[in-house]
Formats: C-alpha cells, structure tokens, sequence
C-alpha cells in the first residue's frame, strides 16, 4: 500500500548564513515523505550550491526567472501548481520586507506573491536586525497576511552576538511544515497511546527490560498530534525527545504503566498500545543491591503482569482499541490470534527482529475487513499511514454508534 497523500513542498532560500541548515532540512522533509523542490535567490548560492540541494532533494533546483527548463516559460507561476505549501528557510529581513510590499524582481519573490498555497517562513538573521522595528512591523504585517511565522530562536549567532533571530533548527521546522500539511483526520479526537520497553526492576540497581527504543510509539504519538488529536504519551524509559504538544507520562514498571492507563482510559477515545510491555515481573524486587558473595547463585521468581491492552478493551464502555504485535515467525498467523484474544479492532503486526530499534519499519494491518500490508519506509510515515487507517476504522465504529 502506497501513500497516495504524498505532500509537494516548495523550499524557498535566501541568502543568509543559516542557509546551510537546508540541507539537513531537505533531508529531514524528505524523511517525512514529504517531496522537495528547491528554489534559490542569487544571494543564497553563495552560501550553499544548488547542486547540494539538487542532490539532497532528487529534483533540480532553480534560481532564474527565464529558465528554459520550464516547459512554458513560466517558472514563476509553474513551480508552485500543484504544491502544497511554500517555505522559505532561511528568510532575510530583506526577503521579509519583499512578502510586505509584494515586490518580485525575483523568481522566489514572485512564486511568493503568485501563489495559491500557504506559506510558511523561518526568519533568519542578526539580533539587531531582527529587534529593528522595520522588521517588527513587517512581521506582523506578513503575519497578518496570513503568512506562518516558524521562529526565531534565541542563542548564539553565526556573527558572533547572542540574541533572537537565529533560526529554529531544521528538525523543528520539518516538524511544523508535516504537522501544517497532515490531513486533520483526527480532530478532536482523545488518543492514549503507550510506548517504549517497561523496566522490571530485580534489585534497586538490575532490572528486565526489552530492546524497544520508543520510536515506533513516538512516531505515532506525532502522527497522531499532526492529524488534530489530543495526545496522552505513557513513556517507558527511553532517549527520545517528547513530541510537541503531547502531555507525556514517564513510567518504568508494567504496573506504573497500568495505574497511568487507568488514570487517563476514561478520557479516552482511541486507544493505541505500542509499548512493549514485559509481560512478567519479579516477584518481590530487592530492595538493596543483591550481593554474589551472600548469594552465589540465584533464582528469581517471575510474576505475569497485567494485560494493559487486554483490559483497556475489556471496560464496559472501551475505546477504539489498536495494539502491536511483534513475532518472530508466523507473523499473519500470530497477529490475528491475539487481534482476536485481545478482542481489538486493529493489530499491526511487525518482525520483532526488522522493527526493534531501527528507524524503518515494516508492518501488516490486521482488522475485521482482513490483512493490509504497508510497504517498508521510516518509522514516521508508517505512523502515518497507521494514523491515516485508524482513523477510518474509528470514524467507521463512531458512524455505527450513531
Ligand atoms: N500489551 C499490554 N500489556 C501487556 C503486554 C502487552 O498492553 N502486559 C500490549 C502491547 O502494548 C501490544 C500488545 O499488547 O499492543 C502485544 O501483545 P502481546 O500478546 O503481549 O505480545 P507479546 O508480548 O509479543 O505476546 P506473546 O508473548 O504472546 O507473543
């Protein structure tokens, strides 16, 4: 199954300093599944070559008004059909007082101002540029345009000042433009989502843990905050930044997790278990460290613990309930016995040993209507997709209930 939604942003640059972190920008769009096309101001070639950007993006970047590689002769109107957005990042003071006045002696200016889509700029200068009131005033007329302002950020400053006007990083802005782009398929909608390993502790130092990083879940958890909804993040321990706009719970234990699900179920109007939950506890953790020297060997005693998911889809009144199922082998098979057992509407069912850690994920949907394999892409649009497919699945049962 193929994202038939792939999104068209046009990534304008002018010519200041930060233009070197449009590289890792047009990587970071491109990751999103988001396709790129890069125009350039004569001024923002000093600073970073368009065959950087040509090589980064996959499509040719251009500069020029008159050129011929625009079957009408058109750049100025042509580049921007059919885009979804245009972002210029880095924007100069310069090319922010241009936006103001609707000047376009240049093919990014004019793209700007004849436009049909939104468009998104991530100012990029000196602080006194920046504090200047020309410029204050010209933000808020552009904002008041309608143009969405992502930034500046505060901090050190490539001249040598610290102060505003630095641009946001690449990573934030790629967040703001897919999270901009993403259909609001979710609106309103409350989700509670668990991810990560749980940590069962043996002894106040050692404890049973998993290999699952988190990213599947956080991945989803952003999926979900970019399709509207309001997102509740029941983390186990691990080195991920929490996703903006998600009210995050840290837990360890299977059981933290448990009390937190419990907390939040009744606010709850999709429900999606990614954690991977240790399914046995020890029985009776030590308080202090154990000593080899006092007990040579040892035995722990495993507990089971809690179905979480099981439970959660058990309450009288269960939310839209989805769950992940990692196998090893027989992955249809085993997926859809537990869809079952769990009696939830949607498993996605993945090999423990391609998806535990990476970035990319391969992954099968199991629901009432059968089984829908996803093609293998980053975690990020794979949550999408599982997004996207919740989404009809729950606007579908809510349709039902009515
Ligand atoms: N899950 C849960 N509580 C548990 C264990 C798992 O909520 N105690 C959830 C996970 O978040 C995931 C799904 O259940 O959504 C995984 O199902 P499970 O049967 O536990 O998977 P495995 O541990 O892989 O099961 P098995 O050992 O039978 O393969």
């Amino acid at each position: 199954m193929t994202d038939p939604s792939r999104k068209k942003v046009l990534l304008g640059l002018t010519g200041g300093i930060a233009a070197y972190k449009a590289a890792e920008l047009v990587r970071r769009l491109t990751e999103r599944g988001i396709e790129v096309q890069v125009v350039m101001t004569e001024a923002a070639c000093g600073f970073i070559t368009p065959a950087t950007l040509q090589a980064l993006s996959g499509n040719p970047v251009f500069t020029d008004m008159w050129d011929t590689r625009v079957a009408s002769g058109m750049a100025h109107i042509e580049l921007s059909r059919g885009t979804d957005a245009i972002v210029v990042a880095p924007a100069t003071a310069d090319f922010i007082a241009k936006l103001v006045h609707g000047l376009a002696d240049d093919l990014l200016s004019t793209l700007a101002l004849a436009r049909e889509c939104p468009l998104l700029v991530a100012p990029a200068m000196n602080r006194q540029m920046w504090d200047h009131p020309a410029t204050q005033r010209n933000i808020a007329q552009i904002k008041r345009d309608g143009v969405i302002v992502l930034g500046p950020a505060s901090g050190d400053q490539a001249c040598g000042e610290v102060g505003m006007g630095r641009m946001i990083e690449a990573e934030e802005i790629a967040e703001a433009v897919s999270a901009f782009l993403a259909p609001k398929l979710l609106a309103g909608a409350r989700v509670l989502i668990t991810a990560g390993p749980t940590f069962e502790p043996i002894d106040a130092v050692r404890g049973i843990t998993n290999r699952s990083s988190g990213k599947m879940g956080y991945a989803v958890a952003r999926a979900a905050l970019e399709a509207g909804a309001e997102v509740t993040l029941i983390s186990g321990p691990v080195s991920l930044p929490a996703p903006a706009g998600a009210k995050v719970t840290q837990v360890e234990t299977a059981a933290q997790m448990f009390e937190a699900v419990k907390r939040h179920v009744a606010r709850t109007d999709i429900y999606i278990g990614v954690a991977a939950v240790a399914d046995y506890r020890v029985d009776k953790p030590r308080q202090h460290k154990i000593k080899k020297t006092v007990e040579p060997q040892l035995q722990l005693k495993l507990v089971p613990n809690p179905d979480i998911l099981g439970w959660v889809a058990a309450r009288p009144k269960p939310p839209f309930c989805a769950g992940f199922a990692a196998e090893s082998r027989n992955l249809d098979a085993y997926a859809d016995q537990k869809r079952r057992r769990k009696n939830v509407q949607l498993m996605v069912a993945n090999l423990a040993q391609q998806a535990i850690g990476a970035d990319d994920n391969e992954v099968t949907l199991l629901d009432d209507a059968g089984t829908h394999r996803l093609e293998r892409a980053p975690k990020e649009v794979v949550a999408r997709q599982i997004i996207a497919h919740i989404a009809k699945l729950y606007g579908a049962k809510r349709r039902k209930a009515k």
